[in-house]
């Protein structure tokens, strides 16, 4: 959905994407209601190979996410892509913690595309810890034009927390 903002006499489309990636599904459910709340189009960040339970396994120091996680040049493939990144002005990035941070496949999404000029808003969900560092440490991915906004964690499809989210970033 687009919206229009009158800017100087002239109708200007604004038009949001919400993409995230979601290993057991709690961040999909955030994401398609901050789409539909905030009238956006949502994409879902896909991988080559799809984690199974074995390679969320955070107890075993040996297991893929562990090791994506320990290694910073990690950068898990993505399968599908968005079409038309140019006519979005904002990108809302949803993605669970692990380890106090974003999963590498975030920082794969983040160096695909050329964001100059948009408004990154980055949300989480987690087990219990807020956004940490983890918006600080994917904010260096990008270019310096990007208005990269505070991150937010939503753990749960709450209509109030994401209008307030989307008041302070949109
Ligand atoms: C490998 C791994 C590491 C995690 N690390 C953390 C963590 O450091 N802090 C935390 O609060 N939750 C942690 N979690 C829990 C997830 O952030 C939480 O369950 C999230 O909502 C899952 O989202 P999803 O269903 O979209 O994948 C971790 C989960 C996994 C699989």
């Amino acid at each position: 959905m687009i919206r229009y903002w009158k800017r100087r006499g002239s109708n200007i489309a604004k038009k949001t994407l919400v993409a995230v990636f979601s290993a057991s599904g709690v961040t999909k459910r955030v994401g398609k209601e901050i789409a539909r709340i905030s009238g956006g189009d949502f994409f879902e960040i896909i991988p080559r190979e799809i984690y199974t339970s074995d390679d969320l396994n955070w107890s075993n120091k040996n297991s893929r996410s562990s090791l994506e996680m320990n290694d910073p040049s990690a950068r898990p493939e993505i399968v599908n892509a968005v079409q038309d990144m140019e006519s979005y002005d904002t990108v809302i990035i949803g993605f669970p913690i692990w380890w106090g941070v974003a999963p590498r496949i975030i920082e794969t999404f983040l160096e695909s595309y050329d964001f100059s000029g948009k408004t990154i808003v980055p949300f989480c969900t987690s087990g219990g810890s807020g956004v940490g560092r983890s918006d600080t440490a994917l904010h260096k991915n990008v270019s310096g034009d990007v208005k990269w906004k505070k991150g937010v964690q939503i753990n749960r499809p709450n209509e109030r927390a994401i209008q307030k989210m989307l008041d302070a970033a949109l």
